[in-house]
């Protein structure tokens, strides 16, 4: 049985287990560290659930989470009129089965449905070959292409 679910703030401890699980096993995929987070309070996993900015959408399988994407609105940082996807993760034994384009799906009929913004905005460090494959098969254009502390990363949108 398989479901995709936006996460209320008593689901906590969920997102807190795939985040974790997503920045101990894909080092290079994130910004945020496995040893940084791991430190956090509870505290902090509850004001994330909490933030009216954040909509955390997971899919289930098996009984467990198995994939997380975050939609973020008013991001200061990125152009006003994108909201901003990132943490986008399937756990490794349950890739290759189109859970990543179901959960980006939902979170652009998110977008849609629930805000008036014009599309979407991410960025991706070029080392993440198969999540670049992705975006570009669901239409993401790179706006452009950054060097961060050494590493490339690439900024991506899609109008929707
Ligand atoms: C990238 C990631 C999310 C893909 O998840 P997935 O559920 O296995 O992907 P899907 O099965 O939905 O595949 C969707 C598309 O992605 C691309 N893709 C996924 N895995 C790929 C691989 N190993 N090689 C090449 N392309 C790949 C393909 O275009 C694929 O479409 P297709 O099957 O029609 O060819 C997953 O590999 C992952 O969690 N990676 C580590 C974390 C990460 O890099 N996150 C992105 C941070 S910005």
């Amino acid at each position: 049985m398989t479901k995709i679910s936006k996460l209320n703030p008593t689901d906590w401890k969920k997102y807190k287990k795939i985040r974790l699980e997503a920045l101990k096993n894909e080092p290079t995929a994130f910004w945020a560290s496995y040893d940084e987070k791991r430190l956090e309070p509870d505290s902090y996993w509850i004001n994330k659930m909490n933030d009216v900015n954040d909509t955390i959408l997971i899919e289930e399988m098996d009984n467990k989470v198995v994939g997380l994407v975050r939609v973020t609105v008013n991001d200061k940082e990125i152009p006003p009129e994108y909201a901003y996807v990132g943490s986008l993760y399937i756990n490794k034994e349950y890739r290759g089965l189109g859970i990543s384009k179901k959960l980006m799906s939902a979170a652009e009929n998110y977008v849609k449905q629930e805000t008036s913004l014009k599309g979407i905005f991410l960025e991706v460090y070029k080392s993440q070959e198969s999540a670049i494959m992705l975006y570009n098969k669901l239409g993401y254009k790179i706006i452009e292409k950054r060097v961060k502390d050494g590493v490339e990363d690439l900024v991506m949108v899609k109008d929707l």
